[in-house]
């Protein structure tokens, strides 16, 4: 961190993220339909926050204050007030400080900030947890609620799926400005579900993804947007999936480090973050994601690195083509190249700099609320070698994460530092 005192992960949980497509999600066609129901947001924030506990050894008395995110539980579980949710996960945590923050899909990067900044102030040791249950509608229903990220009164009517248009705009701009083919795309969706196959965690764990499929628009692949001009430039394997899930995550000063009886080897430091939000009245350039790059310089100027020395990255691929324009936010390409390197295996799990390892949000999946706390518990499970069959062998000192909320409206960057 530029400034004030060193913050560190010490360990956290997640649980599987499941929705249509998961074995073990309930819904019409599964065996268990009308007999068992899937777990709640109350258990899944539980689940997390039990196995963040359970994972770094820590003592709930000892926890200082509480974070989390969450978009809009009001919508899809009649839930808000979730800041009291988090402090019921523990007869300990009663009357500590305990809050919910909001910013859309960056609603976990944001409690994950926050957490930083309570360390910064002093505070010793802080629980980030990120929750969302979003299977209790139609995804239709559903692109209504996460509609509420755009500017609604300007940008909802550009179809029923608004979020899915706002990127098939994008794609479209994207493929027009730098002669990119649909096939070229593809390939992230490819590398997204092959590496959700190998993590028993992953949403798609169980779906195949082809390039012939992902590719082009097919029966098994159709493009579904009701918008005419945009209908082309999305497909279902474009998309990240409607998941329910939860992460959790705890967060420690050097003070905090010793009273778990931790040492510096055991986990991995926050070394530079990068918070910028843009106005959500206006859009910028459609080629670009320039409110991320801002982050990113941020965090990485913080931390006193660039793009040549990232080993991993976890970024925001809430569409196929987000993740090409985010690695080109992070630098790890130029313009209009994104797809070249990942077609060429830049961005795989044994490539120059994995990206998205465990599936991203199109194979592991997109509890809108936890992939923020996601994001940096992957970068710290992968640098201390718990990813199991996705695994990445090379050794890793930098890691970067971008979460983002809404279209490129607000993005919390992380530069994180392995310490062997
Ligand atoms: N042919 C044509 N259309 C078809 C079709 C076919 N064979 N199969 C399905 N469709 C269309 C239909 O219109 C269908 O709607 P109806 O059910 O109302 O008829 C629609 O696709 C959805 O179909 P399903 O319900 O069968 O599909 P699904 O539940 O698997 O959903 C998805 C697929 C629509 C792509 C869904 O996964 C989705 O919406 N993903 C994106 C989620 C999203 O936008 N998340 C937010 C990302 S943005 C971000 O991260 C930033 C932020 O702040 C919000």
């Amino acid at each position: 961190m530029s400034k004030g005192r060193r913050v560190f992960i010490a360990g956290g949980a997640l649980t599987p993220f499941i929705g249509k497509g998961h074995p073990d999600f309930i819904w019409k066609r599964h065996p268990d339909f009308g007999v068992k129901e899937n777990p709640t947001l109350e258990v899944m924030l539980q689940q997390a926050v039990d196995g963040a506990i359970d994972d770094t050894g820590v003592d709930p008395e000892r926890v200082d204050r509480l974070y989390i995110g969450n978009f809009v539980g009001e919508l899809f579980c009649n839930q808000g007030h979730l800041g009291a949710a988090l402090a019921g996960t523990h007869p300990a945590f009663a009357n500590k400080p305990s809050a919910r923050l909001e910013g859309a899909c960056a609603s976990g990067g944001l409690a994950f900030l926050t957490g930083v900044d309570a360390i910064r102030a002093g505070e010793d040791t802080i629980l980030v947890a990120g929750v969302e249950v979003q299977t209790t509608q139609s995804a239709r229903i559903g692109a209504d609620y996460l509609a509420r990220a755009s500017h609604y009164s300007r940008q909802r009517s550009i179809d029923e799926f608004t979020f899915p248009a706002l990127f098939a705009r994008r794609t479209k701009a994207y493929r027009e400005a730098f002669g990119v083919s649909e096939e070229d795309i593809g390939h992230v969706a490819v590398k997204a579900y092959g590496n959700a196959n190998k993590n028993p965690l992953a949403h798609m764990k169980s779906r195949p993804m082809t390039l012939e499929v992902a590719g082009s628009a097919n029966d098994r692949n159709p493009c579904f947007l009701a918008n005419e001009e945009l209908n082309p430039y999305i497909k279902m394997s474009d998309c990240s999936q409607v998941s329910d899930g939860a992460a959790a995550l705890v967060l420690v000063s050097e003070e905090g480090l010793k009273a778990l009886g931790l040492t510096e080897a055991d986990v991995v430091e926050v070394a530079g973050v990068g918070h910028s939000v843009a106005s959500l009245y206006t859009d910028g350039d459609l080629t670009q994601l320039t409110t991320t790059a801002n982050a990113v310089s941020k965090a990485y100027a913080a931390a006193g690195i660039g793009a040549s020395n990232v080993d991993i990255a976890e970024v925001h691929d809430c569409f196929t083509v987000t993740e090409l324009m985010m690695i080109e936010a992070l630098g790890l390409a130029q313009p209009g190249e994104g797809a070249s390197l990942t077609a060429a295996g830049g961005t795989a799990i044994d490539g120059d700099v994995p990206v998205n390892t465990g599936g991203g949000l199109i194979g592991f999946g997109h509890p809108v609320g936890a992939t923020g706390v996601k994001q940096p518990l992957e970068i710290f499970r992968q640098m201390k070698g718990r990813c199991g069959d996705y695994q990445v062998s090379k050794a890793m000192t930098w890691g970067v994460t971008a979460n983002m909320g809404g279209d490129d409206k607000t993005v919390v960057s992380l530069a994180i530092r392995n310490l062997n």
